[in-house]
């Protein structure tokens, strides 16, 4: 967690050209109609983004359930009056929030726009600059708990689609958006809405803009994500805490137990060493992998950018790879025994550890969760008891990147920024992409308008300004050319 707002990564792209005037690039412009729509509209959408940003929907807490509920109306309220009618489905957790428009031309294809009004909880509060939930504008920069992750970015692809339908009465492409309320604790219960609805979902493409771009002005497609498995590993000792001078050398210490367990997940070289682990990774397309060294990075940027003299990680891979295109197990956080001020000499009859790991392709959750299972019931030290729950899952994804949508994107973001687009990949896990694809059998884009250092989950969130404007003009035009694909 970092409140520096330097870029990670080197200096190869210069600042956004941004909306130029000029047309861009050979098979791309943008349509001057909906540049000056945006623009002409850009006090009153600042506006509206901002009390979005107010609302406190965080989804992990039931004390915000409320608001919760208040930011899913709220988004059903703007797709009504861009005329896009949008109905709220309940779920056994947070409502989802789908709007439908589909008056395009005949053989016109289907988009479905993904988002997420959920947003992390803000805490620790006392390390932001100014208040989470009180947006405020500071160095072109949009600082509030999900500017970026993901409010500001699910509601530029609203106004995109608004600029289309005030300035033309119409849009090129057939639109379904859906945005829920649980994607920051795990999507639960979207896998199984998708399967339902599984008809009203149905499209060509899905468009998503919940990632971030490689480096400042420089627009990046995202050819992956990982996927994640959590679990919470409990450690039972005896029946309870004791006077460690007394029991302490023939009672097996819960706390020393679980450190044992932990220290077993990975080998010497990085490698993760639980039986099995590896078996359904793929290999990845060496053009990738090619593409992804040639991308602008530089380990000690990131080093002082995160504050660490030395990076560490698994043995034969790039920093980027290591990222981006390989499976971790994380410890996410530890309790046991006396925390508090001073010394207390206790033998703690109990430790608990939350623990997460990043998939790749073809890692399945529920075969990783077999695995830790058995792994940590091998390991555990005799004399306690040690058990392991899984709390939530999600699938990798990798994507082909070939079809008329990754065209038309890449045309569109030429553009609107003025630079070719890159191929990025990124570690982090959108648990309903994989879902989308399977189910409905569509490809997915994800383009995302974040930056590096945006502290994303983290005090003093920020989306970029520059980047929520050519963002919507962005996929304004997105829509234009992908609507020429169609089938006359
Ligand atoms: N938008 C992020 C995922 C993301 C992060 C994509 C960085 C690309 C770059 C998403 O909101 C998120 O935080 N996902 C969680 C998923 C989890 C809570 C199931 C994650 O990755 O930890
Ligand atoms: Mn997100
Ligand atoms: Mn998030």
């Amino acid at each position: 967690m970092t409140k520096s707002t330097k870029s990670v990564r080197g200096s190869g792209a210069k600042a956004a050209r941004g909306n130029g005037s000029k047309p861009a690039g050979p098979n791309g412009t943008i349509p001057e109609d909906l540049k000056k729509y945006l623009a002409d509209n850009d006090p009153r959408i600042h506006n509206e983004l901002f009390e979005f940003l107010r609302i406190p929907s965080v989804s992990a807490k039931s004390d915000h359930n409320a608001d919760t509920r208040r930011a899913a109306e709220w988004v059903k309220a703007s797709l009504d009056k861009i005329g896009v009618p949008a109905t709220i489905y309940p779920t056994a957790g947070h409502p989802v929030v789908v709007g439908e428009w589909r008056n395009a031309p005949r053989g016109a294809p289907t988009v479905l726009i993904y988002g997420h009004y959920d947003v992390q909880p803000a805490e620790p509060l006392d390390l932001w600059t100014s208040p989470p939930f009180e947006p405020t504008v500071r160095d072109k920069k949009i600082f509030a708990r999900g500017s970026v992750d993901d409010k500001g970015q699910i509601f530029l692809h609203i106004k995109a689609l608004e600029a289309h339908l005030a300035t033309r009465g119409t849009l090129p492409v057939n639109v379904v958006v859906i945005v829920e309320g649980e994607e920051e604790i795990g999507s639960d219960h979207l896998e199984a809405f998708v399967k339902e609805q599984k008809k009203l979902l149905a499209a060509d493409a899905v468009v998503i803009s919940d990632s971030s771009m490689f480096a400042p002005g420089l627009p990046s497609i995202l050819s992956s994500l990982r996927g994640l498995a959590y679990f919470e590993i409990n450690v039972q000792g005896p029946k309870s805490d004791l006077h460690s001078g007394i029991y302490g050398g023939a009672i097996v210490n819960p706390a020393m137990a679980l450190a044992r367990i932990l220290a077993t997940f990975h080998d010497k070289d990085g490698h993760v060493a639980i039986p099995g682990f590896y078996k359904k990774v793929k290999t990845w397309d060496p053009k990738i992998r090619k593409q992804m060294r040639s991308l602008p990075f530089d380990d000690k940027t990131l080093m002082k950018e995160t504050g660490v003299d030395a990076l560490g990680g698994e043995k034969g891979y790039t920093t980027l790879e290591k990222l981006w295109i390989r499976p971790t197990c994380e410890v996410n956080g530890e309790l046991s025994g006396w925390t508090g001020e001073g010394a207390k000499t206790v033998l703690p009859a109990k430790a608990m550890a939350k623990v997460s790991c990043r998939l790749v392709p073809d890692q399945d959750p529920a075969d990783i969760e077999k695995l830790m299972k058995a792994h940590v019931a091998k390991v555990a030290p005799k004399g306690v008891k040690a058990t392991v729950t899984a709390l939530h899952g999600g699938r990798p994804w990798r994507a082909e990147l070939n079809g008329p949508i990754y065209d038309a994107a890449r045309s569109a973001l030429r553009a609107a920024f003025g630079k070719e687009p890159v191929i990025t990949g990124e570690g982090g896990s959108i648990p309903v992409v994989g879902d989308f694809e399977r189910i409905l059998g569509a490809p997915v884009l994800l383009v995302g308008f974040g930056l590096p250092g945006e502290n994303a989950h983290a005090p003093d969130e920020w989306m970029s300004d520059e980047n929520f404007r050519v963002g919507m003009l962005a996929m304004a035009t997105l829509w234009d050319l992908y609507g020429a694909t169609r089938k006359s």
